[in-house]
């Protein structure tokens, strides 16, 4: 039986463990300040140890993690966090609808996991789900420089559907001032890819 039109959308944001962190961590920002918007989160070991390790921050502690991210209000429909081991968590099937996904970032574990359907956590699982689902699924790998391996996962998530979006440099916008106007770049990208309306950048042309 097909699903009911639903006023909202359901996305999932997972983190894993690389360096690039404050791009997911602003497209959370974004997405909890975007009306519609139903957010699953969910955070590997690894991002909780890179957080750590980089920027001093417990990820699981949402309440800090929202005070350090300045996330007063929440305007999004609702946020769900998930345990990365808890497989059995709604965004693990299918049938529960999700059919956007992003991954920023994505560590080439995570990657290579999902490139190769492992499914072993939750953020793996929900990402093999939308690939089935024919959703759309983004990642947004970082590692430098790529070896044959990482490449050719790239190509693996790509045929299956994925969408591979690398942080990579931009200097159109001229964002010499801060890093943050680099990082606004990336999201702004994932955001136009999930039809997300932003103005985090400024368009060529205008
Ligand atoms: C401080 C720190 C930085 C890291 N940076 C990267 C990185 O930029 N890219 C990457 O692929 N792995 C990076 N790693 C390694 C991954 O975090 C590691 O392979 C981890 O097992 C990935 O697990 P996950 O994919 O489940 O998060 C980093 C690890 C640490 C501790």
């Amino acid at each position: 039986m097909a699903q009911p039109a639903r006023e909202t959308e359901r996305i999932v944001l997972g983190l894993s463990g690389s360096s690039a962190l404050p791009v997911g961590l602003r497209l959370l920002e974004v997405l909890l300040s975007t009306p519609g918007v139903e957010l699953h989160t969910v955070f590997t070991e690894g991002a909780r140890q890179v957080a750590r390790n980089e920027f001093g921050l417990e990820l699981d502690d949402l309440s800090r993690l929202r005070e350090r991210l300045g996330i007063s209000e929440i305007r999004a429909v609702a946020w769900q966090h998930h345990r990365e081991d808890d497989l059995g968590a709604p965004i693990s099937s299918g049938s529960f609808g999700v059919r956007k996904m992003v991954v920023a970032p994505c560590s080439m574990g995570t990657l290579a996991a999902i490139a190769n359907g492992m499914s072993d956590n939750l953020l793996e699982r929900a990402a093999d789900v939308v690939l089935k689902e024919r959703g759309l699924l983004v990642l947004v790998p970082r590692e430098a420089p790529l070896s044959l391996i990482h490449l050719e996962n790239m190509v693996r998530v790509a045929r299956a559907g994925g969408v591979i979006l690398p942080p990579v440099l931009t200097f159109y916008h001229q964002p010499e001032e801060s890093s943050r106007a680099m990082v606004d770049f990336i999201v702004g990208k994932v955001l136009d890819l999930m039809a997300i309306e932003h103005q985090l950048y400024r368009r060529w042309g205008y």
